[in-house]
């Protein structure tokens, strides 16, 4: 079988020299096992035609692969594990918000540089629903209700303006991420559109019922992602089923409907897509909501082992046409679930390459809320480890609400109640709990089961606009000492970390997010400001709290650039060390061991340095945010370490540092 579909491929690659030809066929000989086992499991009826079918896509964008990025792929052939390296930094930004379109993006790489980035995430930016209907109502969900995944959205540009993009970041040594939203697509795309106009092919790109009787089977187990502005799973369209009316699909808003996976025309579509992204530079896809992908009835249409499956055969077809593409999971699911995305059991190293941490996001705003450390040691302990040929994406703050991914048996483990702690999560940061320093929104609330959800920008969650109201200096101080912590824990996890736009500013709630009528009913805009240009003038001025925010973010990038041990390859470990206001995290490398201690407190603590050396095999110590060696007595009465309120330390050997020009 598959002999059938590499021919397949031979032939799609005439004209290609022979040496192109032999790279290729190498890849797909490498590639393709996990192809054919990732299309077994989901149409085992007709895995090989499909195979075959995925060959020709792929020798056709092998063919028109521009020579630039051919060579990025030998490059990075080379260099499989760059993304896992702690010289990466990662940006994210809506390209209007930042920089007005792709060309403006281009002329702000200097900017980014200054911040150690190298990696770009640019939400969406393909042709949206208003942009390929202008009567569409109610908005676009910040561009994840696609229109044409073919072209970037006008007003940003042109398809070449994001390939020139691509070229130049790829000079500055940034690669570039573009959300490919994969779980949906608006009802005014071209299949949506065809599906309603009766082609009997594209109806079976969706889901579409008849009566509410299925739809209401699922909605017993389906939880509701959007309860207050997109109620219930499913939206009723009177143009579907020859215009005889019927129930469409729709996890999120109701005009993105869900797609059918379980059709492989969807995956062969999906996956000229992706080809098609890798082709204009993309070097990283954020796969939107996948962890939706599948359905099943009696369940919640989440996780579902299909989902994995179907990225494990996304990504090795492309790896075959485009192998410095890498994949990046967007499964916001509970803690439990996370590592699937980065591969567990057979699926081990072959789907994402990186996923979001969103349960150690969670966790540090938790810590900082409780002033405890012990429910996030226990979250992140007893998961699997993850596939050391991966990273996770850390990150304090991104578009999205933050949903308090808190897992009941976790919170049992350390004397909470998970609901109560939940609840209280979202009144605390909301500032209606009393002596919150947050001022953030509720997002989402759901009266059926008391749930809610948070907007606000990481300032403003932070306590900086609380404290700058009140002309409160300490507790801007203090604000601020929270924001260097949530980043140097975010840059210390070994992962990639991602700074949302905006964040390196220490930009508030936006006051006017609700100005734009497509926008008013979603508080996430709060959180997605315009770059304050003006404000960032003041990046190099000490005196001020942008100049603080932005240099301590630009020297965490720095130490972060320095430190082998921060290399994602090893897993950190959540560590006890004596006291429940410290959460800290071991890290065991090769170059060196590594104790990161964030006092999650307004107040001083005194930690035991024998617990803390005892952690990760620690000789003596180095602080190496701070370049100074800490005075203890080891084995002494004074043998512990006195940590300032919300301290951030990174405690290793003093050597461990980089040797200049090394890589990796
Ligand atoms: C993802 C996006 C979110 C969007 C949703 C539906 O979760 O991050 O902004 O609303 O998918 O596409």
């Amino acid at each position: 079988m598959v002999q059938t579909a590499r021919e397949k491929l031979v032939q799609s690659l005439a004209g290609e020299p022979a040496h192109v030809v032999e790279e290729v066929c190498a890849r797909w000989d490498r590639w393709s096992p996990d192809l054919v086992d990732g299309l077994s499991t989901v149409y085992p009826a007709r895995a090989e035609e499909v195979a075959a079918q995925i060959a020709g896509l792929v020798g056709a964008a092998v063919r028109t692969r521009r020579p630039a990025l051919r060579r990025r792929d030998r490059a990075r052939q080379l260099h499989p594990d760059w993304f896992q390296c702690p010289d990466q930094v990662g940006y994210v930004a809506y390209t209007d918000r930042f920089a007005g379109t792709l060309a403006g993006v281009a002329e702000k790489v200097g900017y980014l540089r200054e911040l150690g980035v190298t990696y770009l995430h640019l939400m969406p930016l393909l042709a949206t629903r208003t942009d390929v209907d202008p009567a569409a109502v109610g908005g676009d969900d910040g561009g994840y209700a696609v229109g044409d995944y073919r072209r970037v959205r006008p007003h940003l540009g042109t398809n070449q303006d994001l390939a020139a993009l691509a070229d130049s970041l790829h000079e500055a040594d940034v690669s570039l991420t573009v959300d490919l939203v994969l779980n949906h697509v608006s009802r005014e795309h071209p299949w949506a559109v065809g599906a309603r106009a009766g082609d009997e092919r594209l109806a079976r790109f969706f889901h579409v019922f008849a009566d509410r009787t299925t739809p209401a089977a699922y909605e017993r187990t389906l939880p509701e992602v959007f309860p207050d502005f997109a109620p219930g799973s499913f939206t009723h369209d009177r143009e579907v089923r020859g215009g005889q009316g019927g129930w469409v699909w729709t996890t999120f808003n109701a005009f993105q409907w869900d797609l059918n996976w379980s059709n492989p025309d969807v995956l062969t579509e999906m996956l000229d897509v992706v080809l098609h992204l890798a082709n204009l530079g993309v070097d990283c896809l954020r796969l939107d909501a996948v962890a939706f992908l599948w359905k099943r009835m009696g369940t919640d249409c989440q996780n579902q082992p299909e989902v994995h499956a179907i990225v494990q055969a996304l990504r090795a077809a492309a790896h075959v046409a485009a192998p410095s593409l890498v994949f990046k999971a967007e499964a916001i699911v509970p803690p439990d679930q996370l590592t699937a995305y980065l591969g567990t059991g057979r699926h081990a190293g072959r789907v994402s390459d990186l996923a979001y941490h969103n349960s150690f996001m969670v966790q540090l705003w938790s810590a900082l809320a409780s002033e405890r450390a012990d429910l996030a040691r226990q979250a992140l302990t007893g998961r699997p480890p993850k596939p050391t040929t991966t990273a996770w994406a850390t990150y304090a703050r991104c578009h999205d609400d933050i949903g308090w991914a808190v897992d009941d048996a976790d919170a049992a483990a350390v004397g909470l109640q998970g609901w109560a702690h939940r609840s209280f999560l979202s009144a605390f940061y909301s500032g209606r709990h009393p002596g919150s320093f947050a001022r953030g929104l509720v997002f989402q609330h759901n009266a059926a089961t008391g749930d809610s959800r948070i907007s606000g920008s990481t300032a403003s969650l932070a306590g900086l606009e609380a404290a700058r109201e009140a002309g409160d200096a300490h507790g801007v101080d203090l604000a601020l000492g929270r924001i260097f912590l949530l980043h140097a824990a975010v840059y210390g996890f070994g992962g990639i970390p991602l700074l949302y736009s905006g964040d390196e500013l220490a930009l508030l709630n936006d006051p006017q997010w609700a100005a734009d009528p497509a926008h008013a009913g979603d508080n996430r805009w709060v959180h997605r400001p315009r770059m304050d240009w003006d404000a960032a003038l003041q990046r190099d001025d000490p005196d001020t709290v942008v100049g603080r925010v932005f240099s301590g973010l630009r020297h965490l990038a720095g130490v972060r650039a320095s430190l082998p041990s921060l290399h994602a390859a090893v897993e950190t470990e959540a560590v006890d060390v004596g006291t429940n206001a410290v959460l800290a995290l071991a890290r065991r490398h090769p170059s060196g061991p590594l104790v990161q201690l964030y006092n999650v407190t307004p107040y001083w603590q005194r930690v035991p340095a024998g617990r803390v050396r005892a952690a990760a095999g620690l000789r003596r110590f180095w602080e190496h945010l701070s370049a100074f060696a800490p005075v203890t007595e080891p084995g002494g009465a004074g043998d512990e370490l006195a940590l300032p309120p919300y301290a951030a330390w990174w405690l290793g050997e003093r050597d461990a540092g980089r040797a200049p020009g090394a890589r990796g």
